[in-house]
């Protein structure tokens, strides 16, 4: 199922390349569908949820219709039935386009009714429906990257450019009032072309939450080739996309620097005084690095040495439990087709029984390089840096084995929808 559901999605990104490559309007609803999916919820008087569901709709067309907003959300409790729905569109979108786009997300999911709870994402728009409130979720397993087709010209310079652009975006977006920021850049090779990106974040999600996101969401766009001129990344909070085609207009973009100054982010600033400077930036730098890695490998080992308990009902004081990989692939029963939970950002979800007879997801990465590695410690680093409650757990890693692999909590009763996404 979900194989079918990710390989339609792939053809569907490849069709909305196409019309790109073939077609770089700027002005338009902008429908083309990335991702759509129900999620099944309980409520018990369909009718009534459907009356709520309709109101609710009405209330946030109204809003962006009228009120000159891109993000809003509304929610309808006076009865058994919650509903509580969020639509943003990308902000460089006019109100006309906004609202068709809206009305195109809202045809395309009403026929999850029954399943009271849908999300689609357009590269316009994006709406989302629940029984309950979501509203500041950031970034959840099923968080995905949508890699374009790989193509022979503009490669690595306009990656190159890219990446950077991608960098600064998750930098600065955050920070800027309205999660939301457009930028381009000019990649200047053998042949000279122009790369576009945004980065928007859910409104109701923290500075912290939007951050989160989308370093998870540059990391997603980073698995793509790096020869392929479109990509996107898709979560709970967060939206990111690149182009080499203009997606929106010139005069459309945001002046990011005044929030790129007080980071690390490699900026001109030493560019006219090079040599000693840097050199002693770079040395102390990295030295603070490695004192702070001492300290957390120092830390870090001299808790392994308390005693560990039930991995259900751990403290948030006990780090995340290096596994072994046979461990692993024994509690998984060798990576089963059957044990298979789904398939995320980095690769596919496993269950397993673990030996001490709890279960637990295994997420097992897809490559194994360098690059791989690097997204496996930011992808550690990130989990669990999150400490909310209802956000799956980090319960371990393994990394020694021929393969990468996190070990996750397991959402009980969970289908597949509300593990993918919450
Ligand atoms: C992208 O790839 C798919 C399948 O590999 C192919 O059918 C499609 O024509 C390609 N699109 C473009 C724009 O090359
Ligand atoms: C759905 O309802 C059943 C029985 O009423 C309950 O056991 C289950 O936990 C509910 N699931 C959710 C997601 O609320
Ligand atoms: C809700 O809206 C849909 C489509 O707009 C309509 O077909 C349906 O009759 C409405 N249902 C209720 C209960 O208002
Ligand atoms: C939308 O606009 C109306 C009328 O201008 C105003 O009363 C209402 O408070 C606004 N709603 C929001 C969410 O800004
Ligand atoms: C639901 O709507 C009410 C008013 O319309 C608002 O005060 C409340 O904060 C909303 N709840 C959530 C979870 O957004
Ligand atoms: C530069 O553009 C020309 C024609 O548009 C194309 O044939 C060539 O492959 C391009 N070179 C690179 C490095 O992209
Ligand atoms: C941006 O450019 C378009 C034409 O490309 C023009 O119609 C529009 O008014 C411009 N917007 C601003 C804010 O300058
Ligand atoms: C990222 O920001 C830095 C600092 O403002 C700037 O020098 C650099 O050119 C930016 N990168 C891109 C690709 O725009
Ligand atoms: C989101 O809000 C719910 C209640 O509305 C709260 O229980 C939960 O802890 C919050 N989660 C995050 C990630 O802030």
């Amino acid at each position: 199922m979900t194989r079918w559901y990710y390989g339609w999605q792939m053809v569907l990104v490849s069709f909305v390349v196409m019309i790109f490559l073939t077609n770089p309007v700027t002005s338009q609803p902008q429908t083309n569908l990335l991702i759509r999916s129900c999620s099944t919820n309980n409520a018990t008087d369909i009718q009534k949820f459907i009356g709520n569901l309709n109101e609710t709709f009405r209330d946030v067309r109204t809003k962006l219709l009228n009120n000159n907003t891109y993000f809003t959300t509304s929610n309808q409790t006076r009865n058994s039935e919650p509903v509580y729905v969020l639509a943003q569109c990308r902000n460089y979108m006019s109100t006309g386009d906004c609202v068709s786009c809206f009305d195109f997300a809202d045809r395309s999911i009403r026929f999850c009714a029954a399943a009271n709870g849908a999300r689609v994402v357009l590269d316009g728009c994006f709406l989302r429906y629940e029984t309950s409130s979501f509203f500041n979720q950031t970034t959840l397993p099923g968080n995905v990257g949508l890699c374009g087709n790989r193509t022979s010209s503009r490669q690595t310079i306009f990656e190159m450019a890219v990446d950077g652009l991608l960098s600064n975006l998750t930098v600065a977006a955050p920070k800027i009032n309205g999660f939301y920021a457009a930028v381009t850049s000019q990649a200047v090779g053998t042949n000279t072309s122009t790369a576009y990106a945004i980065a928007q974040c859910a409104e109701t999600i923290t500075t912290d939450g939007c951050k989160n996101c989308l370093q998870v969401a540059h990391a997603n766009i980073k698995s793509c080739a790096t020869d392929v001129t479109d990509g996107r990344a898709v979560d709970s909070g967060c939206f990111m996309r690149y182009s080499a085609s203009a997606f929106f207009a010139n005069n459309q973009t945001t002046d990011i620097t005044p929030f790129l100054r007080d980071e690390g982010v490699s900026s001109n600033r030493g560019s006219s005084n090079k040599g000693p400077i840097i050199g002693g930036l770079v040395g102390g730098v990295g030295f603070l690095i490695i004192l702070i890695v001492a300290l957390l490998l120092w830390f870090r080992r001299s808790k392994r040495t308390t005693p560990e308990g039930s991995l259900h009902g751990v403290t948030e004081l006990q780090g995340p439990k290096d596994y072994s990989f046979n461990d692993l692939k024994k509690a998984t029963k060798g990576f089963q087709e059957d044990n298979k939970l789904g398939e995320g950002g980095f690769g596919d979800v496993y269950k397993g029984i673990v030996k001490d007879g709890n279960t637990v997801a295994v997420k097992r990465l897809a490559l194994c390089s360098d690059i791989a590695k690097a997204n496996f410690e930011s992808e550690v680093r990130i989990i669990s840096n999150v400490h909310h409650r209802n956000l799956i757990r980090l319960l371990g890693c393994c990394n020694k084995g021929p393969e990468l692999l996190l070990v996750l909590e397991y959402m009980a009763n969970g289908c597949l929808e509300k593990f993918l996404y919450g």
